[in-house]
């Protein structure tokens, strides 16, 4: 056991340190000469065979030696991660010219894009929107519409009970009312909003959008609920389509028509989409039932008015030609996205 000995297994193992092309390998030379069972350490557990007095220089000298190699590795291995990382680097540079990749962004809902159109199309003839809740009062949703507990009307509009004196609103008329209520005559209102109804089929859907209009003033009559409808199917549908009034009965209304057009895409001459009438109906409409003033504790002797509401899905369906009501609300991306303009 020798000087000599430790020394060429020090420079045995900066050789190797040095020599060492990658951090793997670095590794397995540190592994080798100063791991626990690496040639140092063993180095230190043979001391133990020398004569105790020259145990103290030979363990110095080993020592020594370690922090060498040591200093040696820890250079060497700063060097190999600092080429590592720069080659790394290069390997993975960013071409910033390269397109990204697009995200996902969503859609307006046809029916929010046909009750923006239609909202639009009135509000320049002076209407603005009103909201209600979708919860409703009896009084709101049916009594003060003249529509009484016994009225078979009731029958007309499978209704879904909260409890006895409260129910999901059947339809945007309860906001009529609370227009009527609250507000300064005359006006022009519309509400568009959600509805439901105990019912369900291909053209049927237990919840769906209706939007409703009313105008009151001092002096209203048919004549100009024609002219505002007819104006609203040709800014809507487009221009030529005719609109027609067919005798009809709502409680709240007196005299009521169901309102048709021509069909939208046949221009009348009869197709499948309107069962060969050449007419689809988008709604119903009337003047102002007097009970309704009175309910609302206004003079009808001093105002008039007409109020319609159309369904927004139906009027997507005509407009659009889809085939099934279900699909406005199975939130299908491929269907929606079909709508974007
Ligand atoms: N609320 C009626 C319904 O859901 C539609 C309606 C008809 C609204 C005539 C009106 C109207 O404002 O005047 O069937």
């Amino acid at each position: 056991m020798s000087k000599e000995k430790i020394k060429s297994i020090q420079i045995e193992a900066e050789a190797a340190i040095e020599n060492s092309k990658t951090s793997q390998e670095l590794y397995d030379q540190k592994v080798k000469f100063l791991g626990k069972q690496g040639a140092l350490s063993l180095l230190m557990r043979e001391m133990g065979k020398l004569p105790k007095e020259e145990r103290p220089a030979f363990g110095k000298l080993v020592n020594e030696a370690k922090s060498q190699v040591e200093a040696v590795y820890q250079k060497k291995e700063a060097l190999l991660n600092e080429q590592e990382m720069a080659s790394q680097l290069a390997k993975e540079q960013l071409d910033l010219s390269l397109p990204g990749v697009g995200a996902r962004v969503g859609s307006r809902h046809p029916v929010d894009i046909v009750s923006k159109e239609i909202v639009d199309i009135l509000a320049r003839i002076g209407y603005s929107v009103r909201s209600g809740p979708l919860i409703e009062k009896d009084r709101y949703n049916f009594e003060a519409l003249n529509i009484p507990a016994d009225h078979p009307a009731r029958d007309m509009q499978d209704t879904f009970y909260i409890d006895e004196d409260h129910v999901l609103r059947t339809q945007t008329s309860p906001i009529q009312i609370h227009a009527l209520e609250r507000e300064h005559l005359p006006l022009r209102i519309l509400a568009p909003g959600s509805v439901f109804r105990c019912d369900a089929d291909i053209s049927h859907s237990p919840n769906f959008h209706q939007i409703e209009g009313m105008l009151v003033d001092r002096k209203v009559s048919m004549a100009d609920l024609k002219g505002t409808i007819s104006y609203f199917v040709e800014a809507f549908f487009g221009k030529g389509l005719k609109t027609r009034f067919r005798p009809s009965f709502f409680p709240f209304t007196e005299p009521s028509a169901e309102v048709d057009c021509s069909c939208f895409i046949c221009k009348g001459k009869g197709c499948r989409m309107c069962g060969h009438s050449g007419w689809v109906e988008i709604g119903g409409c009337g003047l102002v039932n007097p009970k309704v003033f009175e309910n609302c504790n206004i003079d009808p002797k001093k105002w008039q008015g007409f109020a319609f509401g159309f369904g927004i899905e139906r009027m997507a369906i005509i407009k659009y030609g889809v085939s099934d009501i279900r699909l406005f609300s199975e939130n299908d991306s491929r269907f929606l996205e079909q709508f974007q303009s």
